[in-house]
């Protein structure tokens, strides 16, 4: 392969893309960054406060025909299709799902002195109900959508977004803000998650021989006016000593979509600045 051609398979101008959880931090990072290379992007969520800015700031920017804003519920079957459905409807096709939306419980912050809820013994059962239905059901409901559509055509390519919470516990000591204050990083989204880089070996396996290809990329940790107590408690964890800019994913989610990752599935991509390395 010549350098030219490694260039091109490193691009994802004209694949059309759904990202799901679109309108956060990440999924607006990254739409953003595939619409600038020219990929046709459907932006999918369920906080509907979002679409009128959303749309008017892409529009200032790109054809109405590069984009959609489309309402998702990924727990619900009939939502997940209709997704599909649309961005079919518009681009012809679907080449790339990113599997992104999810919910993370906040701390209790108000009974930290009390019964603290974050602890895992007073951690209610209900929310981690609620964490599992989005971020395990959900992502498997959407994805079957996907696939559906992906068989049809005899391709397709999925990123699921894991954490590091997948693949390690939390260092409860990053929530010690001294003081006595001890915050805890809740069970749920870590019983939640950890299913994605598995479910990534599922689908990759599964669909192995019908042209699907299925990884996970474990971002850590994108900085978004964190406070200055957390800070430092991250930069005395991290081998990198920093949280992670947003734009710092851009290039591992645009290598997984990319024909570049062609020979990759059922990968785990850690993006985590060393976090589970040591
Ligand atoms: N931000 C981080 O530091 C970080 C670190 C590791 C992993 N992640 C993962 O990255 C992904 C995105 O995180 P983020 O920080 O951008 O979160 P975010 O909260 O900013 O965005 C998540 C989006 O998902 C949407 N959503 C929630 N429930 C939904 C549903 N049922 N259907 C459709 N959309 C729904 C929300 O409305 C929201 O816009 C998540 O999977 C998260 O677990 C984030």
């Amino acid at each position: 392969m010549d350098i030219p051609q490694l260039h091109a398979s490193l691009s994802v101008a004209d694949k059309v893309v759904i990202i799901t959880g679109g309108y956060g931090l990440i999924g607006r990072t990254i739409a953003e960054a595939f619409l600038q290379q020219g990929a046709r992007v459907v932006i999918a969520d369920i906080d509907a406060s979002h679409h009128d800015t959303v749309q008017q700031q892409l529009a200032e920017h790109f054809a109405p025909d590069r984009f959609l804003l489309h309402h998702l519920d990924i727990t619900n079957e009939a939502s997940c299709r209709a997704v599909v459905e649309a961005t079919v409807e518009k681009f012809r096709k679907l080449d790339v799902l990113i599997n992104n939306a999810a919910i993370d419980a906040k701390f209790d912050k108000e009974n930290t002195g009390k019964v603290n809820q974050s602890r895992f013994e007073h951690y209610p059962v209900d929310l981690l109900r609620k964490s599992v239905d989005v971020n395990l059901m959900g992502t498997v409901i959407m994805t079957q959508q996907a696939c559906r559509q992906m068989l049809a055509q005899g391709q397709g390519n999925i990123i699921n977004v894991a954490s590091t919470y997948s693949m390690v516990a939390p260092n409860q000591s990053l929530y010690d803000f001294g003081q006595g204050v001890q915050q805890y990083k809740p069970i749920d989204y870590i019983a939640s998650k950890s299913f994605i880089p598995n479910f990534t070996r599922y689908i990759a396996t599964f669909y192995a021989q019908e042209g699907i290809r299925c990884n996970a990329i474990v971002p850590h940790a994108i900085f978004n006016n964190h406070s200055e107590a957390f800070l430092t408690n991250f930069s005395r964890l991290s081998p990198l000593g920093r949280m992670c800019e947003r734009e710092e994913l851009i290039g591992p989610f645009t290598f997984l979509a990319s024909e570049a990752s062609s020979y990759m599935t059922g990968s785990v991509l850690t993006v985590d600045g060393g976090w589970t390395a040591w």
